[in-house]
């Protein structure tokens, strides 16, 4: 009995203690006295029973008073402006804690910086789009073979033109947007000159150099005069430029419906410059097929209202995600979407 009042002590104390009293209805104290029952004899267990009920009752009156007290006690303000104290002892923290940026985020802020200096304003795409943008708007008429050479994905619901609508499969959806938009510029006399880097999306099986996700960065250059010269220049003097060294262009033949003459772009090895037969990242090739680009087809530059006799263009796509991957020399791409942080803890 004793022992009964001294519980009963100490769990009161403990709700008027506690900021949140309820918890000691489970605690092991109380779980003790309960399981006290039946080690009695049977004639002492209904009497012990109701001592301790009264006991509870006690105790669930205790925490409604203690609740009431926590419900109106005031604390004092945190002002969030008020200086640090620059000398209390920090935390230390890993890199884990402190969060890193992507390195996605990061190289597309280089590459548009890149650009930037070399005159290229910066657009956004969207991750969801129409048919006109991804198809007819670049000479994709309906029933293009080439139309199947993207694995697009698209939406079950249909627009008002009865067209299913689409997750961009190419930041080439956003070209006529970018020529519509600056289409001003050219009777001033400047350029369009947009890069667009985003997200891109296709019905890929995943493999090591496949994802579903990825990024790319689209490029639209108009002026009056524009030639393929211009189009080698300006990709070869970024890729120096982002790589921080020289490298050697190829450029060869290739097919898309929205350039003509359209090229295949593959760069001499970051890695190995050619030199190591044993290179993981171009496989002992030298060379990396990195891009497509051409000359805007002038179907493109009519389904935006500029004159193709007038003006001429070149325009690119450019995978990020196998940019970024020769940098540094990563060798899976589905690392960038895994969430893995022994991965991003890295960058
Ligand atoms: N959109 C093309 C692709 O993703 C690349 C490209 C962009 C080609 C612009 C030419 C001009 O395959």
């Amino acid at each position: 009995m004793e022992s009964i009042e001294k519980v009963r002590k100490i769990l009161l104390d403990k709700v008027y203690d506690s900021d949140s009293p309820r918890e000691v209805l489970r605690s092991k104290e109380l779980r003790g006295l309960y399981g006290l029952i039946k080690t009695l004899p049977v004639e002492e267990r209904s009497s012990f029973g109701q001592k301790i009920n009264g006991i509870k009752q006690e105790i669930e009156k205790a925490i409604l008073e203690r609740e009431e007290v926590l419900n109106t006690v005031s604390l004092p303000p945190i002002d969030i402006t008020a200086p640090m104290d620059i000398n209390a002892p920090q935390p230390e923290l890993l890199p884990s804690d402190r969060g890193t940026i992507h390195p996605l985020s990061r190289e597309i802020d280089r590459i548009s910086d890149i650009f930037n200096r070399m005159g290229f304003v910066m657009e956004e795409s969207r991750e969801i789009d129409d048919q006109f943008h991804m198809f007819e708007s670049l000479n994709f008429p309906k029933g293009h073979p080439a139309r199947d050479d993207y694995d697009t994905f698209m939406t079950v619901e249909t627009d008002k033109d009865g067209d299913r609508l689409i997750a961009p499969a190419h930041t080439s959806t956003m070209q006529n947007r970018v020529l519509v938009k600056y289409r001003d510029n050219l009777a001033k006399g400047e350029a369009i000159a947009a890069i667009v880097p985003d997200r891109v999306f296709r019905n890929e099986d995943l493999d090591a150099r496949h994802e579903h996700t990825f990024y790319q960065v689209e490029g639209v250059y108009v002026a009056k005069g524009v030639n393929v010269g211009n189009l080698i220049a300006t990709l070869q003097e970024f890729l120096q430029e982002y790589y921080g060294k020289k490298l050697y262009v190829r450029v060869n033949p290739f097919y898309f419906p929205f350039t003509e003459p359209s090229f295949e772009f593959a760069l001499s090895c970051p890695f190995c410059e050619g030199k190591n037969p044993d290179c993981k990242v171009c496989s002992g090739e030298g060379w990396i097929e990195l891009l497509g680009c051409g000359m805007i087809h002038p179907k493109v530059l009519e389904a935006a209202d500029i004159d193709p006799n007038e003006y001429t263009g070149f325009a690119f796509g450019c995978g990020i995600d196998r940019l970024v991957m020769m940098k540094y020399g990563i060798e899976d791409v589905r690392h960038f979407e895994s969430g893995r942080l022994d991965f991003l803890e890295q960058f």
